[in-house]
């Protein structure tokens, strides 16, 4: 028997012998690796005379392709029973209830922004969206903010360096409502949505974090006024803060975008704490010994020109909108007092002020059930 021969017995049983896929490799690299035996013998065949060549060669290939062959066979036995291994010593058993922790809890804001969506849907209002990513066309222009606007300074917008479609520079959207924009150009008229979301603007302190959350509303119909503007902020507050005693102060103000604009006021009474100090508790007239008023939100009827840019006649169409921050109507309602808290994330905080994900705002059960 020769040379070859030997070799291909010995490594063909020790291949089939290897107890793992380390031990395997290590055969492969005495046989195969650049150092290796085959390589080695394969070597020989430059120094071999034509004869010896034609006779030697076909053996010592045939012998690299047996070996390679085992070690393929024996890999996948290996690595089959390795498999098998693992899915026995992994199995999960899942009819065992959840352990205790770490759970998770449904943030203030998305708490809020679904008790909005409830109160609203009641009132006909369907959810529009838009992207955070806008043109200053939509942002600005088409809210009757032109190029050199001095309302578009109050806005400490972020600026991306690329330019618009439009030929406008694109950044973060400084408010919600460009929605307005793209809801009537998407979809005619008439309209009732509101557009909850996330806005930028470059400010921060412990009321104003660089990105914070609103919710826009818009009405488009025959016949809007102010009326129906008033009585839906009316109907969303009482509902929203389960109380029937909200009472609003509307006063002259101004917006681009509206035409008239009324801020709206509320009016809450001085209580005291449990900790003895005096805070602040929505219901009854601002004006009442012991009451006040505080600035809620931006409104009033929607500009002619902002109908019109947004592909509407204005001479058919009237409307309201109003805009709202999303994370300031949550700190009134469930007494947190610092807005940066809203996003470190810290756990302790989600867990104080989170929800359970089983406290769905429903009109019947209440819109701040909480467990
Ligand atoms: N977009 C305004 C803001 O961010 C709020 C607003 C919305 C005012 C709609 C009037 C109408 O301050």
């Amino acid at each position: 028997m020769g040379e070859v021969e030997t070799l291909e017995g010995a490594a063909v049983a020790r291949i089939g012998a290897a107890e793992d896929l380390a031990a395997l490799e290590a055969l492969r690299v005495e046989y195969l690796g650049k150092q290796g035996s085959i390589s080695g013998l394969l070597k020989t065949l430059g120094s071999m005379s034509p004869e010896e060549r034609e006779t030697e060669g076909p053996k010592i290939h045939a012998l690299r392709e047996k070996v390679q062959a085992a070690l393929t066979a024996r890999k996948d036995v290996l690595e089959s029973a390795a498999l098998d291994a693992r899915l026995a010593a992994e199995t999960l058993d899942l009819s065992l209830p959840a352990p205790d922790a770490p759970k998770g809890s449904v943030h203030p804001v998305s708490q809020v922004m679904d008790e909005l969506a409830e109160i609203f849907a009641d009132m006909g209002f369907a959810v529009a969206t838009g992207p955070e990513i806008e043109d200053d066309w939509y942002n600005f222009t088409a809210l009757n903010m032109p190029e050199s606007h001095p309302a578009r300074a109050m806005h400490d917008t972020f600026y991306f360096p690329d330019t618009a479609p439009q030929g406008g520079r694109m950044l973060l959207r400084t408010h919600t409502s460009p929605v307005q924009v793209r809801t009537m150009k998407a979809g005619g008229a008439p309209v009732r949505i509101i557009a909850p979301g996330r806005v930028y603007r470059s400010d921060s302190d412990a009321t104003h974090t660089p990105m914070f959350h609103q919710v826009e509303g818009l009405v488009i119909d025959k016949g809007i006024h102010l009326g129906h503007l008033k009585w839906t902020l009316e109907t969303f507050l009482k509902a929203f803060f389960e109380r029937d005693d909200i009472v609003l102060r509307l006063r002259p103000s101004y917006f681009p975008f509206t035409e008239p604009s009324v801020e709206v006021d509320v009016g809450f009474a001085i209580e005291n704490g449990p900790d003895g100090k005096g805070r602040r508790v929505l219901g009854g007239s601002g004006d009442e010994p012991g009451h006040g008023w505080m600035e809620l939100l931006g409104s009033g009827m929607v500009n002619r020109k902002v109908i019109e840019m947004s592909g509407l006649d204005p001479d058919q169409w009237q409307g309201f909108a109003f805009g709202v921050g999303v994370d300031r109507l949550a700190m009134l309602k469930y007494g947190m007092d610092d807005l940066r808290a809203f996003f470190d994330g810290d756990v302790r905080w989600l867990k104080h002020y989170g929800f359970s994900a089983f406290d769905q705002p429903t009109l019947s059960a209440g819109v701040g059930a909480r467990a």
